[in-house]
């Protein structure tokens, strides 16, 4: 777990400008040698970042790279009230096994603990899958909570946080072609926008500390890594999105759905589902254990579980699996 450098934050924060700079020129600004810029930009076109090098003008980027900051995004969020504790890694394996590791009483002022990192390392998905996490493009997010009713209660979180992000998402004015897919997975357009991992920590009688991690694609134009279609906020809008402001939100509607969740429950937020399901009426195939079933998907119950008819008119509802539009 490394945090960034100074200097190479104030590197950053000159090529944002938008024009050259040559080595020299960096170097008289921050007090270091030519060669000790050309080790952070090394540095930089190591995590990805795309650097142009021209013999005459020196460096520039041709994308911006606004970097995530816990104190920006804590000025962005509108209720100052909220107590949030917020870690940013540059470099972390995971932010949701980084959260495993803490050890966090519940207290009753309700802070909600945050990570978040500019890059994973061994960003983790849904079913032993890998979470492709480049370095300052996307958000990665894990948040620890502890949930004060029954395990069985907790159907449907997964749900909750799906549109949790659908709600940052009508905010930011994004919301054309947008569905999620049960269990969670953001949809735009069929294509992969976000996902949702729900972990549980630590269980007790009646209380359970819940890890819950999001993937949002922000800034990536390229992944030749990802072998399933996906899409990015940019890509989408046609412009750089900066991941402070995306994140305050998330955070703020994060907390709202996580109290009327713990309040309410599942059956509360019932009626939002069926403009955002993406299986409403059709056929699907589901990856239930070992078996797949196929059926036509009739939305989700008060405990957010899918509702299947099959063939032989038979309805099944089901409380986990994967599930795939027949094509
Ligand atoms: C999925 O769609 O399969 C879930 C993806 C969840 C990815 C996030 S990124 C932040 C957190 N840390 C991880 O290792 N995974 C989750």
């Amino acid at each position: 777990m490394k945090k960034l450098p100074a200097n190479l934050k104030q590197i950053i924060r000159l090529l944002n400008m938008g024009h050259f700079y040559t080595g020299t020129a960096l170097g008289e600004k921050l007090k270091i040698t030519r060669s000790a810029v050309w080790k952070y930009i090394k540095q930089l076109q190591t995590y990805g970042v795309e650097i142009i090098t021209d013999k005459a003008l020196g460096y520039s980027m041709p994308q911006p790279l606004i970097l995530l900051d816990a104190n920006t995004i804590k000025k962005n969020l509108e209720q100052n009230d909220l107590a949030v504790n917020i870690e940013i890694f540059n470099e972390i394996p995971s932010t949701s096994d980084y959260l495993k590791t803490k050890k966090i009483t519940p207290n009753n002022n309700k802070k909600l603990y945050l990570c978040l990192a500019e890059q994973q390392t061994n960003g983790r998905g849904r079913l032993g899958r890998t979470w492709h996490s480049p370095f300052g493009s996307n958000i990665y997010f894990s948040c620890l909570w502890h949930f004060h009713k029954d395990i069985s209660d907790l159907a449907g979180l997964s749900l909750v946080i799906g549109l949790a992000l659908i709600r940052t998402l009508v905010e930011l004015g994004i919301s054309e072609g947008i569905k999620i897919k049960w269990p969670n997975d953001i949809l735009w357009h069929q294509q992969k926008l976000a996902g949702v991992l729900i972990e549980i920590n630590a269980e007790t009688h009646g209380h359970s500390q819940v890890i819950i991690g999001v993937g949002l694609n922000v800034n990536m134009i390229s992944a030749d890594e990802i072998n399933q279609p996906w899409t990015s906020l940019q890509q989408i809008t046609g412009h750089y999105q900066d991941r402070n402001q995306i994140v305050a939100l998330l955070i703020k509607h994060l907390a709202d759905c996580l109290d009327q969740f713990m309040d309410l429950g599942f059956k509360s937020f019932l009626h939002e589902w069926p403009e955002h399901d993406a299986l409403l009426h059709k056929t699907i195939h589901l990856e239930h254990g070992r078996n797949t079933v196929t059926g036509i998907a009739c939305g989700v119950n008060e405990r957010g579980n899918l509702i299947v008819r099959h063939d032989n008119d038979h309805v099944i509802t089901y409380s986990s699996g994967d599930t795939v539009i027949k094509k």
